[in-house]
């Protein structure tokens, strides 16, 4: 038996978390059994780095630092979470995953993508996504959405160029992976948003199913 390893992608305030229940409960009601995760974190340990990650410092992160931390946090995310779960067989739904790491390290960073996908190779192995949804929709939309939670995190405090070239990464990620990557307007109302994973859900069935 193998799962289903499904990833949520996208800026800031795109839905991802809230669709992420509601694929969940969608998925549920069909009888399957679906973990749900996210990075960075998922695990006591890295939910620790999480916060490292994302807290704003008086001491400026390195680049190379941020991303062999994330890196670090996923290799024991998917020792601890991600692949038993695949091993036994159900469906993982993990909000944001490596795909985020050429986003905002490679493309708000500005690190060659090829050290990214090295670092991919080393911790994953042959693991990638099933399929992907992108939730994609104007900067500013998210920002909006986002702006009432108060204190903003180490990546919010970015400027405006850094999250054109995130999102523009996103979108490269899912033209040249078409097969993997599903493409949702997340500037649509929530209704019209879940309409547009409804319509996946028969694929996914099939896909666990067999
Ligand atoms: N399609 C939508 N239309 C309007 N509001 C939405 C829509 N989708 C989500 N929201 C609202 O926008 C806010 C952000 O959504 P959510 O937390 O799911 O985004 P996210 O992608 O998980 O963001 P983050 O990256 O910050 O965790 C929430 O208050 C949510 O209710
Ligand atoms: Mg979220």
């Amino acid at each position: 038996m193998t799962g289903l390893f499904i990833t949520l992608e996208g800026l800031e305030g795109a839905g991802k978390s809230t669709n992420q229940n509601y694929l969940a409960n969608r998925l549920r009601a069909e009888g399957i059994e679906v973990v749900l995760t996210r990075e960075p974190g998922g695990t006591t340990l890295t939910e620790r780095m999480r916060d490292v990650l994302l807290a704003p410092s008086a001491e400026q992160m390195n680049s190379d630092t941020e991303l062999l931390l994330i890196f670090a946090a996923r290799a024991q995310h998917l020792a601890k979470v991600i692949r038993p779960a695949l091993a036994r067989g159900v469906v993982v739904i993990c909000d944001r995953f490596t795909d985020s790491t050429y986003a905002y390290q490679g493309g708000g960073r500005g690190l060659p993508l090829e050290r990214i996908a090295t670092l991919e190779s080393f911790v994953q192995g042959d693991l990638r996504p099933d399929l992907t949804m992108l939730f994609d929709l104007p900067i500013e939309v998210g920002i909006a959405r986002t702006s009432v939670y108060g204190r903003l995190d180490r990546f919010e405090l970015e400027n405006r160029a850094f999250f054109d070239a995130v999102r523009m990464v996103f979108l490269e990620l899912a033209k040249a992976k078409p097969a993997r990557y599903s493409l949702i307007d997340a500037a649509q109302p929530l209704t019209q948003v879940q309409q547009a994973i409804d319509a996946l859900l028969p694929v996914c069935l099939e896909r666990v199913r067999g």
